[in-house]
């Protein structure tokens, strides 16, 4: 099976106005004979600009959660069919900022994959350990557990990615050496090929927690690494280009 085409996410988390809309912009100029599918995922407000402003590029827009139900009395929420209506077709769920700050369990985040599937988004559902967890051992068993409960068997024969996010490594330019990333991956796919079988072969694993320019090429060539979802480094359209051209 031939590996997948190598997505650069990047997640703007609660960044941006309309004026940032440029740099969405110069992304799409810069990524033109990208080798890597690029998305960027800004706030959802802003989803449905960027996607017009983008419209006819090779850079897709995408969601950073959306709530597990279609409507409904959930003040504050969006629905995954919203971000669709908005022009969104990824979807980022799980990150472990929202956890985190809002207590998501894997199985909440399994809900929230089967809501980006009911509305044709593709997921990137994040897994990643904190720090005491790597420290007593138990990364292994923390991430693959994660793998298990947060991707639903619905999943099987639709697009989507896994993003392997060191809680550690985010937003702290800590990042894990490149043998502890590849160990982790394999880890991951392996666990992908359980659940899926063959198919599981063919789902990127990103990487993603403190990834720039400086160090992109080396984490984007580690074995079973099939692109990186980029926080801070997304921002500005000349980093997040740095990353895009070192796949
Ligand atoms: P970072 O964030 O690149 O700023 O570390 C990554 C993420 O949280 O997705």
């Amino acid at each position: 099976m031939t590996a997948p085409t190598p997505l650069i996410a990047g997640n703007w988390k609660m960044n941006g106005l309309a004026a940032s809309l440029a740099e969405a912009k110069a992304v799409a100029e810069g990524a033109k004979a990208a080798r890597a599918r690029v998305a960027i995922c800004p706030p959802s407000v802003l989803i449905e600009r960027m996607s017009r402003e983008l419209a006819g590029s090779a850079v897709a827009v995408g969601g950073q959660d959306a709530h597990a139900e279609e409507s409904g009395a959930y003040t504050g929420d969006v629905a995954a069919e919203m971000l669709a209506d908005a022009g969104a077709t990824l979807v980022i769920l799980g990150h472990s900022e929202r956890r985190a700050t809002y207590g998501e369990t894997d199985s909440l985040v399994a809900a929230k994959v089967k809501a980006a599937l009911r509305a044709g988004l593709e997921p990137i559902v994040c897994v990643g350990e904190t720090l005491e967890q790597r420290k007593a051992g138990e990364a292994l068993k923390v991430v693959t557990g994660q793998v298990r409960g947060s991707l639903p068997a619905d999943l099987a024969g639709k697009a989507f990615a896994v993003a392997y996010e060191p809680v550690w490594a985010i937003g702290t330019g800590l990042t894990p050496t490149t043998p502890e990333i590849e160990e982790m991956h394999r880890a991951i796919r392996a666990t992908l090929v359980e659940m899926f079988g063959e198919a599981g072969r063919a789902v990127p694993i990103l990487y993603g927690g403190s990834v720039k320019p400086s160090n992109a090429a080396e984490i984007l060539h580690a074995d079973e690494v099939g692109g990186a979802l980029v926080g801070g480094a997304s921002l500005k359209a000349a980093d997040f280009l740095g990353i895009v051209n070192a796949v």
